[in-house]
């Protein structure tokens, strides 16, 4: 169902063709994330004048909003190899002692999902961030014994949409932790500017706006709809993107003025019409939608509530004022029909 939706934040097919060609390469062309930008860039610079390696970096946050694309800059800027793998592809610690072997002095690893290394795993990589060295055990039974090897200096790059599951031993031993947070339409616009003139498609400044306001705050959905966007003026107008294009468009893919999709408006509406407002526990509201209750609080919930669309309380979850006037209804009011 969540790979369905055309404003899922999540990797669709579709962006395959796109991303790796719209991906900024350098630090001033990765718009927004001021605060750790200006971070990194001294880190960094710190790290180069001493002629170090850079710290261990762990960026976290929702999926869509950089962490990749920022991972592959760090490298970029610091003028080393990157080398990719995640967090399912390791399988066995042997798996980890090749990658960790295969690196050159200064590398960036990066590990993307990285939560979801297994424990084993993970206790291969603490002694290789602390000391730059693996343990390796040689021979089996009573004979075994185990070697120490040294690896080249290296700064491993963690990402993850889920920091919560990463165990405390690991994320204590990364030096820099940043918190991706969702772009502002403003921030959104200009990654639109850049697509579309990597595109070569003409993007008016309010066809622009049309489109980051339904982005949800997250560039990967910015992207994907400019995409679908240019289709629609490519084929149905001349090939300009104005509001009125991207309004044509983005209505017909039922993405409304706030970037939410039939999903965002059912579970509104059930809230509404079913609970009139009341708090709704999240399991009778699951239910009531027809949904696994983790996934209105890890997909669906999110969102509406960085939007102030609901509320979360101890006895449940409750449609706010800004919720009901974004479908035009009257707020019925704390208390009556409305929030504990
Ligand atoms: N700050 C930015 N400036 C410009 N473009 C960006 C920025 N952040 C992300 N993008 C665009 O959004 C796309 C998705 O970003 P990226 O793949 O880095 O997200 P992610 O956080 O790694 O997502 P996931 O959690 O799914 O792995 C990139 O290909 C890039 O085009
Ligand atoms: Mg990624």
């Amino acid at each position: 169902m969540e790979k369905k939706r055309i404003i899922t934040a999540g990797f669709r097919e579709e962006d395959l063709e796109l991303e790796p060609k719209l991906r900024p390469d350098r630090l001033e062309n990765y718009i927004g994330q001021e605060g750790i930008k200006e971070n990194l860039r001294v880190f960094m610079e710190a790290a180069k004048q001493r002629g170090e390696t850079l710290d261990h970096v762990l960026l976290y946050g929702p999926p869509g909003l950089g962490k990749t694309t920022l991972s592959n800059i760090i490298a970029q800027e610091m003028g080393v190899q990157i080398k990719t793998t995640s967090g399912p592809a390791i399988e066995r610690p042997g798996d980890m002692a090749a990658v960790l072997n295969s690196l050159n002095e200064g590398d960036v690893l990066f590990i993307d999902e990285i939560h979801r290394l297994n424990r084993m795993i993970e206790e291969i990589l603490y002694p290789a961030m602390e000391d730059f060295v693996i343990d390796i055990m040689i021979g089996k039974g009573p004979g075994a014994r185990s070697v120490r090897l040294d690896l080249p200096k290296f700064t491993l790059i963690g990402a993850t949409t889920r920091i919560g599951l990463l165990t405390a031993p690991l994320r204590d031993r990364f030096g820099v932790v940043h918190r991706l947070e969702p772009y502002s339409v403003e921030d959104l616009k200009k990654i639109l500017y850049r697509s579309a003139q990597v595109l070569q498609v003409e993007l008016e400044e309010e066809g622009a706006e049309e489109i980051a306001r339904r982005s949800r705050g997250t560039p990967r959905i910015a992207n994907r709809l400019l995409r679908r966007v240019r289709d629609f003026a490519q084929v149905k107008y001349d090939g300009r993107i104005t509001a009125e294009v991207a309004r044509f468009a983005l209505d017909l893919l039922e993405v409304d003025k706030m970037g939410l999709d039939y999903i965002d408006r059912k579970m509104l509406m059930a809230m509404i019409e079913k609970f009139s407002g009341r708090p709704v526990g999240l399991d009778t509201l699951a239910a009531s939608i027809n949904e696994e209750p983790e996934t209105i609080e890890d997909v669906y919930e999110p969102y509406l509530l960085q939007l102030g669309y609901i509320q979360r309380t101890p006895r449940g979850r409750v449609v706010t004022a800004r919720g009901y006037a974004h479908f035009g209804l009257p707020y019925p009011g704390e208390g009556k029909g409305g929030t504990a």
